[in-house]
């Protein structure tokens, strides 16, 4: 092997084996296991997190870190790589304040982290969180990285987020903005919210449930996150989400069946409305999402099929 290929094979085995990765929301539903892979897989890890002590036990390097609040300068001085997954949680009542936790957590959170990365010169890879959400209530029409975004709150929140992760190209970093749909593990999200009522055999669609639900399996989100890490030419958007995306009618029915009970109780819209107020339209609107960039880059989803990543889950 040439002078360069040696190089090139030993770029990427820096790359993927002995980084040290700055990760924010560690300690949430996605970053719990993704802190737990990328340890497996050798990485050093300095958690930035509003709870030092907490996070502190697991032996990680760790830094205070509140996303409303301007960093510290040094945060980011070492590390290689920065995951970012930090933000306030989606699935509440919105109330003003809620909306405005929403927003700054990720959007100012977001630039204090890219004006860390300046301060601190050493991070060459971002990747960040976003969510489908940026396409807005697109119905059936199929979203690909290259479809615009909607204008919803979510989706403008979501765009204002990616901007602001964008701004690192400029200090010659590689940005990766993942896209994630609905991210199913029992430990949390939508599928820790709605077991115990499909279990009691009270689950049904929500709304007319023919909103297409673009879903993908907490194995798979954090692979693709390890993969996106490692692949030195992924840049740009990528959705996260399994390349079968179904109707909430579809999961609805897949999920009752695995449980072996009935899914007999719909909730109507205007239930969502009048529980949800405002945050029931990102229950009940729908993006048909294809993980385009991933597959173009070789990344294989383990769970394609929500039948599979079912049977798996709840085992
Ligand atoms: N789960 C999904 O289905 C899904 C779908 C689409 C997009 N996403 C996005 O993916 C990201 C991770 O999702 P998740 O489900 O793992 O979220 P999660 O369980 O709600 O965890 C959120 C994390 O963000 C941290 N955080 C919130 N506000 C913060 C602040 N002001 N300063 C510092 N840290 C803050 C929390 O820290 P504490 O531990 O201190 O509370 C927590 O670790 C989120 O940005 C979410 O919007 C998730």
């Amino acid at each position: 092997m040439g002078t360069r290929g040696s190089n090139a094979w030993l770029l990427l085995e820096r790359e993927e084996r002995d980084l040290r990765v700055a990760v924010t929301g560690a300690g949430g539903f996605i970053g719990r296991r993704l802190c737990e892979r990328l340890r497996e897989e050798g990485h050093v890890l300095r958690l930035l997190t509003r709870h030092v002590e907490r996070d502190a036990r697991g032996g990680d390097e760790v830094a205070f870190w509140d996303a409303t609040q301007p960093p510290a300068p040094s945060l980011l001085e070492g590390c290689d790589a920065l995951v970012s997954l930090a933000g306030e949680p989606v699935a509440q009542r919105w109330t003003r304040e809620v909306k405005e936790r929403i927003r700054d957590s990720r959007v100012r959170g977001t630039a204090g982290l890219v004006e860390a990365m300046r301060g601190g010169g050493t991070v060459r890879t971002l990747v960040c969180a976003s969510a489908v959400g940026y396409y807005g209530d697109a119905g059936e029409r199929v979203l690909t990285e290259e479809s615009p975004p909607g204008d919803d709150f979510l989706a403008q929140v979501c765009v204002a987020w990616e901007a602001e992760a964008q701004r690192a190209e400029a200090l010659g970093a590689r940005v990766v903005r993942l896209r994630f749909g609905v991210v199913l593990h029992p430990e949390g999200g939508v599928l820790h919210k709605v077991l115990p009522l499909f279990r009691a055999g009270v689950g049904g669609r929500l709304g007319s449930g023919r909103q297409v639900m673009s879903w993908v399996h907490r194995e798979d989100v954090v692979s693709l996150v390890l993969f996106a890490l490692g692949q030195l030419v992924l840049s740009g958007p990528v959705n996260a989400t399994a390349p079968h995306p179904v109707t909430n009618a579809h999961f609805t029915h897949a999920l009752a069946e695995r449980l072996g009970r009935p899914a007999l109780v719909p909730v109507p819209a205007l239930a969502l409305r009048l529980t949800l107020g405002e945050a029931a339209g990102a229950v009940l609107s729908s993006q048909r999402v294809l993980p385009q960039a991933a597959t173009r880059a070789g990344f294989s989803f383990r769970f394609p099929h929500l039948e599979e990543a079912l049977r798996h889950l709840l085992a």
